[in-house]
């Protein structure tokens, strides 16, 4: 196809805003399934992801519109992950575009994903096209949410299409603004091969599938290309597009997206953001931007039942093959025996590993508490990573330690700016600025230990602005922090897996909370079990769970049957995942009390 007539963009959108709705209804606008045959949201592969509602692994489609002037255009419309665990996959995937639809909600208006989204478009210099969906609902206002979308993202609203992807209200409108709002690409075809990886899956029978958007040059099947970043050299096997289903083609020409194959065995070989070049004639520079995506959450995942541990070592490997950002190697907990020490992006990248872990390959396993990644200095002048507080070195061993910070944004009505201002100082948040954008509306950063976002930051500020604040955060460096490991003991034994590294004035607060909150969760046993919060040997908490008599939930938990309920449902899903450690069994919860103090 003759290179103006290439369209590449994607969709970026606040989570629920209709991202996935709006793609559906452009795929029915230009045919490529018909309605019927539509399965709802077709771009959201797995069954995970459309349980969830949130995009996580993203797709290319190839379309053609044939319109109002009577010609007819390419269309590659690549989606996006829309959280924040994602942002260097989104900006990789931007990158392939030339330009972006922007939907906002008209209830809702703008929220902290659609402005990160919205710095990363214009980084990577994509047109951006405003589009206020969900027209139909009965709370929309769309002058308001014009407003913000001038005041907040410095973006002319005046030509924002005003649509519904429910009832297909502006979807025609949306169409020919593709056409003839975003540039067609700008390649040289007869420079030297440069191709964008944003993207790559594992598939059995090709190997590694690249997602690519050729910039210069082409690809065809026969091709010796080159990865710029590891210099590795493969022979493509297949190149072809997505409609949506894959089909294979002659070749990749300059300004399109598609896939192709070469027999690659490890997903590592084929990062997101490296560039292909041809082997034979090779390119001088890569295309900007490359870097791997590393790990900053760490925890361990142990097999409830200790004979599937191979079990679990082969789905982390078939997990990773799919998924350059996920690292495992064992470790060993003397309280929970052997199992692995996993890497992940953020904490929904963990989320949907575990869940994925325990529903795919039916493991039953138990996950301790989060942790980022520490840096140790240590008095003899040497560096050590900790990833796991149960590997702190000994404080007379340490000079000082520095922990990740994020630089979070938070949107937000004004009446929850002092809730949220409070939570973040709890959070040792560092407070850098506050505008206001629209009326009743706030933008606030803050500077926040990564540590603290971990726990349940998320859910308290949901819960403390009930549900009105959005919140996104991208890393902002290490600093020096005053921090002390915290050990948890059960009747004078140390549980490894317990331990956890907190800020040297919260340390007392925190351990009082987390023995409280270990003796709700801490079953009855035939003998009293204490509980203890220690720091190097000296006792700062303790507390004690009584030995078991009998008919305890009557006596226990008295008359109010919901909260019997709820307690007896608490425990039979606790049942499940009970580990022994020493004499005592621990449930699933007790591992993860860390997380929801505070
Ligand atoms: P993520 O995949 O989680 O990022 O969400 P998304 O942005 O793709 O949103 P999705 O398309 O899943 O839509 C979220 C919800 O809004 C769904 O329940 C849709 O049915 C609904 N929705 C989408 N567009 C419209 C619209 O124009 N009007 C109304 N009333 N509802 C809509």
């Amino acid at each position: 196809m003759d290179q103006s007539h290439i369209r590449n963009f994607c969709i970026i959108a606040h989570v629920d805003h209709g991202k996935s709705t709006l793609a559906d209804r452009i795929l029915e606008a230009t045919g490529a399934v018909s309605p019927r045959e539509m399965q709802e949201q077709l771009l959201d592969t797995m069954e995970l992801e459309r349980e969830r509602g949130i995009t996580i692994k993203m797709t290319a489609v190839r379309l053609y519109y044939k319109a109002k002037d009577g010609q007819v255009y390419q269309f590659n419309l690549i989606d996006t992950p829309g959280h924040v665990d994602f942002t260097y996959e989104v900006s990789r995937s931007l990158a392939a575009c030339e330009g972006a639809l922007l939907v906002v909600d008209a209830a809702q208006g703008v929220e902290a994903q659609t402005l990160a989204n919205v710095n990363l478009a214009y980084q990577n210099n994509l047109e951006i096209v405003p589009i206020i969906n969900k027209i139909d609902l009965p709370a929309a206002d769309p002058e308001r949410v014009k407003e913000e979308i001038e005041n907040v993202l410095a973006i002319d609203a005046s030509e924002a299409i005003l649509a519904s992807a429910k009832t297909g209200v502006g979807i025609e409108q949306i169409m020919e603004a593709i056409v003839q709002r975003i540039p067609p690409p700008s390649g040289d075809p007869n420079a030297p091969l440069r191709a964008l990886i944003f993207d790559s899956k594992f598939d059995t029978y090709l190997g590694v599938i690249c997602y690519v958007r050729v910039v210069d040059g082409q690809i065809k099947p026969g091709q010796r290309i080159r990865f710029m970043s590891t210099g590795k050299e493969f022979e493509v096997l297949e190149v072809g597009t997505f409609t949506p289903e894959r089909q294979p083609g002659e070749m990749l020409a300059t300004g399109e997206v598609g896939y192709l194959a070469a027999g690659i065995k490890t997903i590592g070989d084929a990062r997101v953001g490296d560039t292909i070049t041809d082997a034979t004639r090779p390119a001088q520079e890569p295309l900007p931007g490359y870097r791997t995506a590393k790990p900053m959450v760490f925890c361990g995942l142990y097999p409830v039942d200790g004979a599937d541990y191979t079990d679990l070592r082969d789905a982390l490997a078939k997990l990773q093959l799919n998924d350059a950002a996920l690292s495992f190697e064992p470790e060993t907990s003397a309280a929970l025996g052997f199992g692995f020490r996993c890497g992940f992006l953020g904490l929904l990248h963990m989320d949907v590993v575990q869940e994925r872990l325990e529903r795919e390959f039916n493991l039953n396993l138990i996950a301790t508490s989060p942790s980022v990644v520490y840096k140790v200095y240590r008095t003899d002048g040497t560096v050590v990573d900790v990833d796991n507080p149960a590997h702190m070195p000994p404080p007379t061993t340490i000079d000082h330690i520095e922990e990740p910070y994020v630089a979070a944004t938070i949107l937000t009505p004004k009446e929850y700016v002092g809730p949220i201002m409070e939570l973040c100082r709890e959070r040792r948040g560092e407070f850098v600025h506050m505008e206001y954008p629209a009326p009743d509306r706030v933008l606030l950063k803050y500077d926040i230990p990564l540590g603290e976002i971990l726990m349940d930051f998320f859910d308290q500020l949901k819960s403390r602005t009930r549900g009105y604040a959005s919140f996104d955060y991208e890393l902002a460096g290490y600093r020096e922090s005053k921090l002390v490991k915290i050990d948890i003991l059960m009747n004078g034994d140390p549980v490894d897996a317990l331990s956890f590294i907190t800020h040297r004035d919260k340390a007392y607060e925190r351990a009082r909370q987390i023995v409280e909150k270990l003796k709700e969760v801490v079953p009855r046993q035939q003998f009293e079990v204490r509980i203890q919060a220690a720091i190097g040997g000296k006792i700062i908490a303790a507390e004690s769970v009584k030995p078991l008599r009998k008919n305890v939930t009557a006596k226990c938990y008295g008359g109010d049957i919901t909260r019997k309920r709820k307690l007896l449902e608490k425990q039979k899903e606790g049942k499940k995942r009970m580990k022994q450690v020493g004499s005592i069994e621990l449930p699933q919860e007790a591992f993860l009390s860390v997380l929801k103090i505070g």
